[in-house]
């Protein structure tokens, strides 16, 4: 049984995390509620758009994923703005880090956790209370929330509000433009095979590498071989505290945690 489970089954949360639901029994049912994903940006609060920040603020509740022993960066970057009555629902992944290796189905120990949550979020949107969601960047560029819209959307109202992702984040963060003129940026998961990320990088005018972690040397090698690797940027929590930016060379791979990219601006322009 995952935490989730536990959470959903007999409304014990993980210690520290709090939903505070029972405060609204008794409360007079009114219409379906809307499920609103939110893109809260990459980490700066600042970075939340007005449309967010004001869903948000009105929402009588507001789930976000969480760690076992964390919060999660959504959540961190909106706390300043939550109001103290709004529900709390902290959505707890099962699995956090390196995935345990077959037979452990982590897939399907996922697809059950997103089912759980997605359930857990419908009673409060069947008992006609909006459901804000957080998620990082943009909720619609590999952002969690679109599992849960994948199953809530045909049931419910939803809405989405864009957020400024990583991406963008981290070509600010860097100071170099990503993209000229008739260039084309491919956005790749650092996840993908070697093999795969060579042949698909080969011909890249500029590219965002995501996903990094354990994956950042492999992704180093490759473009050490495509000779772009002088070219490349890693970029480590862009915008939020402790913020890096490293020459591909310096940086020590063991560092790398997930939240960190490599940036292949296009050629700079000098057409005019
Ligand atoms: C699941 S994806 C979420 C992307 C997010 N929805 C967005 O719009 O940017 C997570 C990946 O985004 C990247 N990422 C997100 N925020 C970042 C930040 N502030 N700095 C560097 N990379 C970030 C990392 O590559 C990380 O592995």
């Amino acid at each position: 049984m995952s935490p989730f489970d536990a959470y959903v089954g007999t409304g014990r949360l993980p210690a520290g995390l709090t939903d505070s639901s029972d405060a609204l029994v008794g409360a007079t049912a009114q219409a379906v509620g809307r499920l609103i994903g939110i893109g809260v940006g990459p980490g700066d609060p600042e970075l939340l758009t007005l449309k967010a920040l004001r869903l948000l603020r009105a929402a009588p509740v507001v789930a976000y994923y969480a760690g076992p022993k964390k919060r999660g960066n959504a959540f961190t970057t909106v706390q300043d703005y939550l109001r103290a009555e709004q529900i709390l629902v902290p959505l707890v992944y099962p699995v956090t880090g390196r995935i345990p290796p077959p037979p452990f189905d982590y897939e399907g120990v996922m697809r059950a956790f997103y089912d759980a949550a997605a359930e857990h979020i419908a009673g409060h949107l069947a008992a006609g209370r909006d459901v804000v969601t957080l998620c990082e960047g943009d909720p619609f560029f590999y952002g969690s929330f679109m599992y849960l819209h994948d199953r809530l959307a045909g049931r419910f109202r939803a809405e989405v509000v864009p957020g400024v992702c990583s991406v963008v984040a981290g070509a600010a963060a860097l100071g170099t433009p990503l993209v000229y003129r008739d260039q084309s940026l491919l956005v790749l998961a650092g996840t993908l095979p070697e093999a795969e990320l060579e042949l698909r990088l080969r011909d890249a005018d500029a590219a965002a590498i995501m996903k990094l972690g354990s994956n950042f040397e492999k992704v180093r090698r490759v473009l050490n071989r495509l000779g772009v690797a002088g070219r490349a940027q890693y970029v480590e929590r862009a915008t939020m505290d402790g913020e890096r930016i490293r020459p591909l060379a310096e940086v020590e791979p063991a560092s790398v945690p997930y939240f960190s990219m490599v940036l292949v601006p296009g050629r700079p322009w000098t057409g005019g």
